[in-house]
């Protein structure tokens, strides 16, 4: 019985204890008051007013918090993209967009995330690197790439001569979705105006869309990541009318599975060097 429960956990995402005491759940209870009982009739849909057009930036560039608290939980789609969208074009610096991801309650991964994994590395270096989604390294932490996979990609990038004092790294998502699910459609549409304002502030000079997920969230409707790696494409980010010269690789995680494929990633990884040459 109790292996099925773990399993159970397991499947749900539950794959860490997160309290430094144990919590005695079979102590008695104090006896509820009536106010407190929690009624087993689902409450009536609740109708949440459009948000707010104004989300005015500060002197510092930090976004106002918008006036009526609101969550993942009770805003639709089409609010939470809204919102995203809002909160994103109001950051007019870096520091600025971080604050507004690190305020967004607007895509449900937040609540079961640790923390808010927004970005690391040199963000005037010539080469911003996009992956996936924070792990579970990553959420405890707080900064992009820092487990097992992170810690391959620092090895690939340095055999290049690339560290984060001369790359900036961040992802498609900004929290981790629980127990490592593929990230859904929804969340990806809703972190994807925060990324894109992302790559407009910072402005790189070559963009490394790392696996498929990233790939697929900024350049839609594409050939997957085996056709799209190791060619150089041009990437129109939305919202802003530029391109950048991007191109794409194999996640380290799957490189971790799949080493025979680190070949083609180190091909790769020789074009970026030679790419970087060309602009210096
Ligand atoms: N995988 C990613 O795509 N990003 C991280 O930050 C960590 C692992």
């Amino acid at each position: 019985m109790i292996d099925l429960l773990i399993d159970w956990y397991g499947a749900m995402g539950v794959d860490e204890a997160i309290g430094d005491a144990p919590l005695d759940r079979l102590a008695a209870k104090p006896a509820q008051s009536p106010e407190t009982v929690v009624s087993l009739v689902p409450a009536p849909s609740i109708k949440v007013p459009p948000t707010p057009a104004v989300a005015t930036p500060s002197a510092n560039g930090a976004v106002a918090p918008m006036s009526r608290p609101a969550s993942a939980a009770t805003m639709a789609l089409g609010e939470q993209l809204l919102a995203a969208r809002h909160a994103a074009a109001a950051a007019t610096t870096l520091e600025a967009l971080r604050q507004a991801v690190t305020d967004f309650d607007g895509c449900s991964l937040k609540a079961t995330a640790t923390n808010t994994v927004f970005a690391d590395g040199n963000p005037a270096a010539p080469l911003m690197l996009i992956g996936e989604a924070p792990g579970a390294d990553e959420d405890r932490i707080g900064r992009p790439f820092v487990g097992a996979s992170g810690q391959l990609l620092d090895r690939m990038l340095a055999t290049i001569g690339i560290d984060r004092d001369n790359a900036y790294i961040t992802n498609v998502l900004f929290w981790r979705p629980p127990g490592n699910r593929p990230p859904t459609e929804a969340e990806i549409a809703v972190c994807r105006p925060f990324v894109e304002r992302h790559i407009a502030l910072v402005k790189p000079r070559i963009l490394v869309l790392i696996g498929g997920t990233a790939s697929a969230a900024l350049k839609p409707g594409s050939e997957g990541i085996t056709r799209l790696r190791g060619r150089w494409f041009d990437l129109v980010v939305n919202g802003i009318n530029e391109t950048f010269t991007a191109t794409a690789m194999y996640h380290p995680s799957f490189l971790l599975r799949s080493p025979d494929r680190k070949r083609e990633s180190w091909a790769d990884l020789l074009k970026i060097k030679a790419k970087l040459k060309d602009i210096e």
